[in-house]
Order: structure tokens, then sequence, then C-alpha cells
């Protein structure tokens, strides 16, 4: 079958919000230029449906940049610095070196998009609180799409306003609705499911994870680091490998019966096919209301086909995540929006 460039393009040209473009000024060039380079188009319309996320390409040029590569290793270490002048001529060097090199992304193109952000795990403390209010005090934990496993760990994070002196703080503006005086629940069981879990006690995973973020980000490098000293002093998790609808039941087994099971999905469900989106979205249903299980999801609504309970809602920031929830019982709801790593969170009244 030929390849869709124009597919590939649109995928390069809406990848980042107009917040990003304006907020990383080489990743906004270097995305523009790959966006117009027909190697960049190829590569990308190349790679399997559901992994075809320009993100691939822009953490394949970075891991080659973090390994050392003569040429990008500078520019890149001058943008996490934010101390590059030539924005544009940047980017072309970069475009340069890839046509230099394709290998640099076509060897990496196994990967998957694993960006384990643990800014999502201030909109988790805030739905999770809501969803055990009042019912459950200690409940199981099931991250589908978990990468590192890292916000299997939401509670380990404080959550503030502004930015402090602490890496592992989360810096979240709440729009609206978010009670952060509601307790968190004790956490019983933490069972993440992936594709490919990584391990940050694996040097070319936790390489892999540093090249999924923004270098213009500075702050997430860091906390990255901060949550690879701190995983040590944290409770034990397990991981199972293999596709989410495989490995659910698996994960519910694993739980305490005694205790309400949270099922969570954060920016994953983009990276089912469109058959195991909607399987995956009749089986939560299905949990919910005939078994002692609840359902946070956190997920692009553009990109995730599901009936949504909040119409032509739109979200009250440009290129906002949907929060769709249920309680035990009760079948998914539309509880807000929040941005996509957590930077603000804006939650319906549902009283
Ligand atoms: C973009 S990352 C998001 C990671 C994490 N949920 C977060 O929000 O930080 C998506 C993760 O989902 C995993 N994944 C993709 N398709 C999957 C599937 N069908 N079943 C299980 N995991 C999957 C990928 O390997 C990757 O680690």
């Amino acid at each position: 079958m030929p390849l869709d460039l124009d597919d590939a393009r649109l995928r390069y040209h809406y990848s980042f919000s107009p917040e990003d473009h304006e907020r990383l000024p080489f990743y906004s060039a270097l995305m523009r230029a790959l966006e117009s380079d027909e190697l960049a188009l190829e590569l990308l319309a190349g790679v399997a449906l559901e992994q075809r996320n320009p993100m691939l390409v822009l953490g394949a040029l970075h891991l080659a940049a973090l390994r050392g590569h003569p040429v990008l290793a500078p520019d890149y270490e001058a943008a996490v610095r934010g101390e590059i002048v030539d924005v544009p001529g940047a980017a072309r060097t970069v475009i340069a070196a890839l046509h230099d090199d394709p290998a640099l992304v076509r060897g990496e193109l196994h990967r998957f998009t694993q960006t384990n952000e643990p800014g999502r795990s201030a909109v988790l403390q805030a739905v999770i609180a809501r969803i055990a209010n009042g019912r459950d005090r200690t409940i199981n934990l099931i991250d589908v799409g978990t990468s590192a496993g890292i916000n299997l760990h939401f509670d380990h994070f404080p959550v503030r306003s502004r930015d402090d002196d602490n890496p592992l703080t989360l810096v979240c503006q709440d729009l609206a609705g978010v009670n952060r005086s509601l307790a968190l629940p004790d956490v019983a069981t933490r069972v993440g499911i992936d594709l490919s879990p990584l391990d940050l006690a694996v040097d070319d995973d936790r390489l892999w994870l540093k090249a999924c973020l923004w270098p213009e980000e500075e702050r997430r490098h860091g906390r990255l680091d901060a949550v690879i000293d701190a995983r040590s002093s944290w409770p034990d998790s397990t991981v199972l490998a293999g596709h989410a609808m495989e490995c659910l039941h698996e994960a519910l087994a694993m739980g305490d019966r005694e205790h309400l099971t949270i099922v969570m999905n954060t920016w994953v469900v983009a990276y089912f096919s469109k058959a195991d989106q909607a399987a995956y979205f009749d089986e939560m249903v299905r949990l919910c209301s005939s078994e002692n299980v609840a359902w946070a999801s956190i997920e692009f609504p553009w990109v995730v086909d599901w009936p949504s309970p909040s119409g032509d809602g739109q979200p009250p920031r440009k290129g906002g995540s949907q929060i769709l929830a249920t309680v035990p019982g009760g079948s998914p709801a539309a509880w807000g929006w929040c941005h996509p790593h957590g930077h603000w969170l804006w939650m319906d009244d549902l009283t």
C-alpha cells in the first residue's frame, strides 16, 4: 500500500497545541520542519497506524542526542538550557542530521510513544479522591498503559498551585470544581498493564523515558530524575506485559476483593485499534455496572471514539483532554477537562 504522506503531514501539523508552539520554540520549529520534509513524512507514514505519532520521531531524534550524537547533542543541550540563539537554524541542523543518517529514526520506530507523565497524577488525585469519597477508604488500582508505572504512585506527589523547591511537586491550576481537601484513599494493590513496560532500573528504559520528554521543559527532566531516585522508597507495584484487553482480568484478579478497584487509563486508548477502543469501553461499562469496579479515563476525545456524555461540550482551554469517570454501579459520565500534562484541571459540578 502506498504511504499516506498527507496523513503524516496532518499528524505533524496538529500534534502540538497552539500553547505548545508558543512555549517550545525549538520543538515548534522542528515540528514545522518535519512536517515539510519528505523523508520525515515517509518515516512517520511507515509506522503501524496505532503508533503513528510524531512524538515517536521526536523521541528517536532526542534519543540520538542523549546518546551523544555529535551534531544533535549540542543543540538539544542548548534547548534544555533555553540557549538556542538561531531556532530555525537549529531545526534545520536536526533535519540535516536525519538526512545524513535516517537510521537514527528508522532504527527506533519499533518503540512505542511511552511518555510517562507524573503531572497527570495531579488530575488523578482529584478524580480518584472524588470516586472514593465517602465510600471506600482503601482501593485497588489498575493503570492501563502504565509505561514505567509512575502514575501508579499518584499519591506520592505533592500538588500545588505554584512551584516550590521540591522537584516532585506537581503544579496544577484548579480552574473549577476541584476539591483538594478530599482525602486520598489508601492503595492496597497497584497493578499496571503495558504492551511494552519500561523499568526505571534499566538504563535503556530510563533513556527512552527521557527521550520522550520535550527538551525545553527542564522541570520535567528534573522531575523524572527525582522519581527515579524516589521510586525505591515507594510501595511495590506489579506490571503485566501485554495488551490491555488481554491482561485486564488478570489484573482485576490480583486485587483484594474486599476493596473497590479503580481502573484508570491516561493517554493510552488512542494507541488502540478502533475495534479495541470499542471493546474496552464496553468492558469497562460492564465491569462498573456488575463488579466492585470504578473507572477513571483521561483521553483526547477526538482520537477516542466513545459515546461522549458531554455531547458537543468543548474544553475550557484549547487542546484539553476529557475526563470520563464512573462510580461503582454507575455508567460513564463526563467529569471535566484537563491539560494533557496536568497543568490545569476543570471539574464539572456533579451535585
Ligand atoms: C503515551 S504513553 C502514556 C503512559 C501513561 N499512561 C501516562 O499517562 O503517563 C502510552 C502507553 O500505553 C502503552 N500501550 C499502547 N497500546 C497499548 C495496549 N494496547 N495495551 C497496553 N498498553 C498499551 C504504550 O506502550 C505506552 O507505554
